[in-house]
C-alpha cells in the first residue's frame, strides 16, 4: 500500500483502487462468474418449481459460442439427468444443430426456466420472470453472435411479444438492449408431432446462416 493510502488507512478512511479493466482483467471476471452463477441456480428457491426438481438444467456447450439456442424448459428426461434437450426432442435439436454443420458441443444450449413444470405444463409468467436474469446472464456471458429461441414459449419471453409462431419465425429480431440477432424456430417436440414442417426449421435456419456471413 502507498504512504498515502496508509495514512489515509491511519485515519480509518477508506479507499479504493480504479479497476484494471484490461481485457485479461475481463476475461477473469467472464471466467469466475460461471461457477457463481451456477451455484446459485443449483440452490435456487425463488418458485415454487424447486420443491418437485429433481435436478436443475443449468445449460451447456461452448461457452464462447457464436450460436446460442434457448428451449422452454427441461422435460422429464432432463430434469433427471440435470442437462437441457437430452430427451427424444433433444435428439432431433442435436440433429437441427448438425445441420447448420455444428455439433452441440459448439454451440451453447440453455432454457427459459431451469427447473422442471410438473407434468411439463407451459411456464407461469411468474416462474419466466423469476428465471430470466439467470438465462440473461448466461448470454451476457456468451456473447452469442445469434441467438436461435427454439419454440413458442423461448421466443415470446425472449422478445417479450404475445404473436404467435408463425408471425415470429422467418425474420431476425433483437433481443435485449444490445439487440443480439435472434431467430425463431419450431420446437423440435413440435416436429416430432408435425414432420411435415421440418423443412421450415431448415429453412430458417439459412436466414440465420445468411445473416451471419453477411
Ligand atoms: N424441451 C425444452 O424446451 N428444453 C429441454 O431442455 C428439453 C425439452
Amino acid at each position: 500500500m502507498s504512504m498515502g493510502g496508509k495514512l489515509f488507512q491511519s485515519l480509518g478512511i477508506d479507499t479504493y483502487k480504479l479497476r484494471d479493466n484490461s481485457p485479461k482483467n475481463a476475461n477473469q471476471t467472464k471466467d469466475n462468474d460461471w461457477p457463481r452463477i451456477e451455484s446459485k441456480v443449483t440452490n435456487c428457491t425463488k418458485c415454487s418449481l424447486h420443491k418437485g426438481r429433481n435436478k436443475t438444467v443449468f445449460g451447456d456447450g461452448n461457452r464462447d459460442a457464436d450460436w446460442f439456442f434457448v428451449g422452454e424448459a427441461p422435460g422429464k428426461d432432463e430434469d433427471l439427468q440435470g442437462k437441457p434437450f437430452v430427451g427424444r426432442a433433444g435428439r432431433l435439436l442435436t440433429e437441427v444443430i448438425f445441420s447448420i454443420g455444428l455439433s452441440r458441443e459448439e454451440v451453447f444450449i440453455a432454457n427459459i426456466l431451469k427447473c422442471r413444470p410438473p407434468d411439463n405444463r407451459d411456464p407461469k409468467t411468474q416462474e419466466v420472470e423469476q428465471c430470466f436474469a439467470y438465462l440473461e446472464r448466461q448470454i451476457d456471458l456468451v456473447k452469442p453472435k445469434i441467438i436461435i429461441a427454439v419454440g413458442r414459449i423461448a421466443a415470446q419471453s425472449l422478445l417479450g411479444s404475445d404473436l404467435p409462431m408463425g408471425k415470429l419465425r422467418g425474420r431476425i429480431h433483437g433481443f435485449g438492449s444490445s439487440k443480439i440477432p435472434t431467430l425463431v424456430i419450431y420446437h423440435p417436440a413440435y416436429l416430432l408431432r408435425s414432420p411435415s414442417q421440418k423443412h421450415k426449421v431448415w429453412e430458417d435456419l439459412q436466414i440465420a446462416n445468411d445473416f451471419l456471413k453477411k
